[in-house]
């Protein structure tokens, strides 16, 4: 076993984990948030993105020994106050979910971006979103919902 110390939103979290379990596992089993799916748990789908200090990462691929020391961002972070981030108001307005469970993969690859948007092109987050599948939606919901949030027109007014 070896003792891993994370900031997991802000909060300092320490566990004894065996040195093969995975950040995913970790922020699910030690820092008990479920926000954070496991989906293909092999770095297909995308759905258990977090931020590890302000990039986003698949966390089935790191080893939380890995992450010792870091800032892990999960998406129970991005709703503050009582109000959704307004990456999740986009998508709820644009019915850009159904069952959820690639959503906040999707999202915590889209939080990356965030701070940049007004300068991130169209090309960039529609690279951001090819790494994600989502099996309901067809997408069409999803990218109406990004261009609202990065307030990109249909022609793609930042690039
Ligand atoms: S669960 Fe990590 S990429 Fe699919
Ligand atoms: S909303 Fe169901 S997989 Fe994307």
């Amino acid at each position: 076993m070896r003792e891993v110390r994370l900031s997991v939103n802000g909060r300092s979290v320490a566990a004894a984990v065996e040195p093969r379990t995975t950040l995913a596992d970790f922020v699910r089993e030690r820092a008990l948030l479920t926000g954070t799916h496991l989906g293909c748990e092999h770095g297909v789908c995308g759905a258990c993105t977090v931020l590890l200090d302000g990039v986003a990462v698949r966390s089935c691929l790191l080893l939380a020994v890995q992450a010792e020391g870091s800032e892990v961002t999960t998406v129970e972070a991005l709703a503050a106050g009582g109000e959704l981030h307004p990456l999740q108001d986009a998508l709820h307005r644009h019915h850009g979910l159904q069952c959820g469970f690639c959503t906040a993969g999707i999202l915590m690859s889209l939080a990356e971006l965030w701070p940049r948007r007004g300068e991130v092109t169209r090309e960039e987050i529609m690279d951001c979103l090819g790494g994600h599948l989502c099996r309901c939606t067809g997408y069409v919901g999803i990218v109406r919902a990004v261009e609202d949030a990065f307030g990109l027109g249909a022609a793609g007014a930042a690039g």
